[in-house]
């Protein structure tokens, strides 16, 4: 009986691609390596095995990233508190915006749009790529790429912490990106990064 139920109960706790919205984890806000041994262990990484990611491991990676920890503020830092950036999240067969204030993943569309991440070697291996996109009608285009700079470092650090590999990117295909993430005029994307299973 257990061997049956088994994989059934897996399922539902591996992120796997559904048209619809879907509603993260609990954050776990303990555990993890110790602070020096993370940041010595930062680094850029860009080849992957490919891996499904545990839904409750890419919730944890969502909230590190640029979830609220405070009633209205957040894991990385804006200036002024204008928290300009969100995140979307590419996987291998849909797009999804990371709602952090509900913490849950709104459906945008079903497809395989990786090619317009560019650099196929990395984004089409790993588990999932974030995509940092700035509100520019709340802040200037500077400012959104110093906000995503504390939220890729968020995610290098959770990467470092969990064994996992990522690497900021800001090479990717500018045109057709954000018709995939279908932003509007006021949004531009700043980062990608992608962050996947270490060899
Ligand atoms: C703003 C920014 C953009 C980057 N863009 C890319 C990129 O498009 N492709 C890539 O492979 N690495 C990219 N990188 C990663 C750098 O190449 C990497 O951080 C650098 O070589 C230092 O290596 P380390 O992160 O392991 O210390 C980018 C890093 C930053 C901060």
């Amino acid at each position: 009986m257990k061997k049956f139920f088994l994989p059934f109960v897996l399922a539902l706790f591996v992120f796997t691609m559904q048209a619809q919205d879907i509603n993260l984890l609990p954050p776990e806000k303990t555990g993890g390596k110790p602070f020096f041994e993370t940041i010595n262990e930062r680094r850029s990484e860009r080849t992957f095995m490919k891996r499904e990611m545990p839904l409750q491991t890419l919730s944890n990676l969502l909230w590190v990233a640029n979830g609220f920890n405070r009633p209205d503020k957040r894991t990385a830092p804006t200036g002024s508190n204008k928290q300009e950036m969100e995140l979307y999240v590419v996987c291998d067969t849909g797009v999804y915006f990371y709602d952090a204030k509900q913490h849950l993943l709104k459906f945008i569309a079903q497809g395989d749009f990786k090619v317009a991440l560019g650099q196929s070697h990395i984004s089409n291996y790993a588990a999932v790529s974030i995509i940092m996109v700035a509100d520019l009608d709340k802040s200037s285009i500077e400012s959104a790429r110093m906000s995503a700079g504390y939220i890729s470092q968020n995610i290098y650090l959770f990467a470092a912490s969990e064994e996992l590999g990522t690497v900021a990117r800001g090479s990717f295909n500018q045109n057709d990106l954000p018709k995939v993430l279908q932003l509007k005029s006021n949004q531009a994307v700043i980062l990608a990064q992608p962050v996947g299973y270490l060899k």
